[in-house]
């Protein structure tokens, strides 16, 4: 009994800071959001812009309904995941020639899995 309540105790104590440094990394990317948040809202539906990125991580580029995207965007093939938003975002042109994207890129990595993280928390 003992023994089973100091492995739970230290169980939890290894798990706790991985868990803190993930919401940090969240509470960071909101933050880092707003230099995307001028023209995409967090919000379902909201189109401003650009199309909401409410649930972006899992869905098909271009797939907004109501949203006039690029030809470029639309016939692009990919699935929003952490690497394929991450390529993006550090240069819009590069990852999909012909984007609509105004928006020269993002150099720091960090600021991107920050951001990366707080998207991927969008969704139902
Ligand atoms: C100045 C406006 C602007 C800014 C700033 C901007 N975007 Fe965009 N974004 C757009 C537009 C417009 C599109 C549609 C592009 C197209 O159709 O080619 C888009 C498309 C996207 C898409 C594809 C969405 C889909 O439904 O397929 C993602 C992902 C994305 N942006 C992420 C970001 C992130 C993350 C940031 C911040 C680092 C950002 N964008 C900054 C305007 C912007």
């Amino acid at each position: 009994m003992m023994k089973a309540l100091m492995l739970l105790v230290g169980l939890t104590a290894a798990v706790a800071p991985a868990a803190r440094a993930d919401e940090a990394q969240v509470a960071a990317g909101r933050a880092a959001f707003a230099t995307c948040a001028v023209c995409h809202s967090a919000e379902k539906g909201r189109i401003i812009v650009g199309p909401p990125l409410y649930g972006v991580v899992g869905r098909k580029a271009g797939t907004v309904p109501g949203f006039s995207y690029s030809k470029a965007m639309a016939a692009s093939g990919i699935t929003w995941d952490a690497a394929s938003i991450d390529a993006f975002i550090t240069s819009p042109q590069a990852k999909v020639p012909g984007t609509r994207m105004p928006f020269a890129g993002l150099k720091d990595p960090v600021k991107r899995a920050a951001i990366i993280a707080y998207l991927t928390t969008l969704h139902d």
